[in-house]
């Protein structure tokens, strides 16, 4: 059964975007594209309950009440694949702040490795995204919340995690960990294979962008 905080985007638009993301035969140019594209749609979904306060506008016709975001957000892309989520982020919400977390899958064991991290001193925040493309294993997600949490992102500050392509595994490690956290992608698929990747998925979403590696089999 699917988690109760797990949302799947069911949107045509989305769809069809993903169809593109997928194709082997899709460039580096045009996937660094629709990364962004999807990653725009999937912040107006995961956006949907953001509070707002109330702005007073005048009009070229009169003054009336307006509505700005009431929220303080960071929003935290995974390096390097979540890199490609930030610009339609910001776009959607011009004055959240970005704070970079590095993390890497060791190959090997696939657990991952943090090597950078750019929190602010203080967790003054009301909602945190997490950005990262694929949820695979779940072990960066899971390492990734509890960096957050630990630095002090807990009730009332809230934390989504978006993913354009998400494992049942991830899901089910995330939603196990933290039932907290709400999980929005805009793909669930179908299983793992004996490298940890995500089937039928993508492929390796870092590589994919930035022309890096070749696709994983
Ligand atoms: C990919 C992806 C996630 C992670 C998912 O990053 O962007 O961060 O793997 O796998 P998991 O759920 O099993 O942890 P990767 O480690 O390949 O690093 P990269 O973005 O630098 O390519
Ligand atoms: N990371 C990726 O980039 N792709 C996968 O399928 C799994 C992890």
């Amino acid at each position: 059964m699917l988690p109760p905080n797990l949302h799947v985007s069911q949107h045509p638009a989305v769809l069809h975007k993903l169809g593109i993301l997928r194709d082997q035969k899709t460039e580096p140019k045009k996937f660094r594209e629709v990364v962004r594209e999807l990653s725009w749609l999937l912040g107006y979904e995961a956006l949907a309950d953001a509070r707002v306060r109330s702005k007073r506008v005048t009009t070229p016709i009169e003054t009336m009440d307006g509505h700005e975001l009431g929220e303080r957000i960071g929003l935290i892309p995974i390096l390097r694949a979540g890199l490609g989520m930030v610009d339609a982020m910001l776009e959607l919400m011009p004055t959240a702040e970005v704070w970079h977390l590095g993390l890497f899958r060791d190959e090997h064991t696939l657990r991952p490795v943090e090597y950078y991290n750019k929190l602010p001193d203080s967790a003054n925040v009301d909602l945190c995204l997490i950005l990262d493309p694929m949820l695979a294993t779940g072990g960066s997600a899971t390492a990734a919340i509890e960096v957050l949490k630990r630095w002090g992102a807990v009730k009332p500050v809230r934390i989504k995690l978006l993913n354009l392509i998400a494992a049942p595994e991830g899901v089910k490690a995330v939603a196990d960990a933290h039932p907290d956290v709400e999980i929005f992608c805009a793909a669930l698929d179908r299983q793992l294979n004996d490298k940890g990747y995500i089937m039928p998925g993508l492929g390796d979403a870092g590589d994919r962008q930035f022309g890096t590696g070749k696709a994983a089999e």
